[in-house]
């Protein structure tokens, strides 16, 4: 099955700021696939691989269009300025919408954090708990005043509901103070930089906020890293060998190969794909593993995670 079977086209591209981009792409030879707030599309890339968009509800979307908003990393591997480069009338591929972010529907109050280009799943939350008349509100912080994106979009669906914090000036988010406002039984929802997520996450839990409330999804910078590299997969239960190309995860090829694999997030911050490493050095890319555990190389997620060494014998 192709794994990015969406082709978009770019019907328009605007400057949010200096360093933010949104791009509408209208569905090239189909309909616009369901999507809820929350979900994200992964946008192949020229140079292999693919980076995962979050899906924005714009107040001013045309009808049969998907938007993205996409930040300029400073230390892009190739994705964002991929991304950044696009014009009207390109075409991406892309996989369909997968929602690891999405809202609780049992229609409590939600308190939603947003940090810089984590944004982007924020405004479709918000606009959705609009839509259904659910109380809310978000708090949005960027470093200065210019460098937020998409605001007068927040100020058309939020109005009052929206509380916009800058780090250089008095208006610097307080975590503590925001939670101290959420109402009883608020689901709190985070989307940004590690640090801010880890800070959130710590004071709603201090908060007595049960951590089944607490909801995020990490906005992680693209690291630099090499190109990457064919290499070869032992299964220690068969010694079945197969060979991951170049731009193929190892969940590809032992699905091209016919096998079952379990996974999830495929972005490596859920754990699930998390496998034992008999032989071999993986080259670690996810989230979520320890710098003991990864130097360890007892495991690894093989949803994100390559290999140093030529082959890996892992325990499947
Ligand atoms: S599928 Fe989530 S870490 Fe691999």
């Amino acid at each position: 099955m192709d794994a990015h079977p969406l082709r978009l086209k770019v019907q328009s591209v605007a400057a949010e700021t200096p360093f933010i981009r949104s791009l509408v792409f209208g569905v090239d030879g189909g309909s616009v696939p369901e999507w809820q707030a929350g979900a994200h599309i992964r946008v192949s890339l020229p140079s292999g691989g693919d980076r995962p968009y979050s899906l924005m509800a714009l107040p001013d979307l045309p009808e049969g269009t998907l938007a993205l908003g996409v930040l300029r990393e400073q230390q892009s591997t190739g994705g964002s300025q991929f991304m950044h480069a696009l014009k009207v009338g390109d075409v991406v591929t892309a996989t369909g919408p997968v929602n690891n972010f999405g809202l609780h529907e049992d229609r409590s109050p939600a308190l939603l954090f947003a940090g810089g280009i984590g944004i982007t799943p924020i405004l479709s939350m918000a606009a959705k708990l609009k839509a259904q008349g659910i109380p809310y509100r978000v708090h949005y912080a960027g470093r200065t005043e210019g460098l937020l994106a998409f605001l007068p979009q927040l100020q058309t669906i939020c109005a009052e509901s929206l509380s916009v914090h800058y780090d250089s000036d008095d208006s610097r988010l307080d975590i503590a103070a925001a939670l101290g406002d959420a109402p009883a039984g608020a689901h709190v929802y985070a989307c940004g930089p590690a640090g801010m997520i880890d800070a959130v996450k710590a004071a709603a839990l201090a908060r007595g906020i049960p951590a089944d409330r607490i909801h995020y999804e990490l906005f992680k910078a693209e690291q630099p890293s090499s190109p990457d590299k064919p290499f070869e997969v032992e299964l220690k239960s068969t010694g079945q060998v197969v060979t991951v190309a170049a731009g193929q995860s190892i969940i590809q090829a032992l699905e091209a190969a016919g096998l079952d694999v379990l996974y999830d997030c495929q972005r490596g911050d859920c754990g699930i794909c998390q496998c034992g490493v008999i032989e071999g050095v993986p080259d670690h890319r996810d989230v979520i593993l320890s710098d003991d555990e990864k130097a360890s190389n007892k495991v690894m997620q093989i949803c994100v995670s390559r290999a140093k060494s030529e082959r890996l014998v892992l325990d499947l």
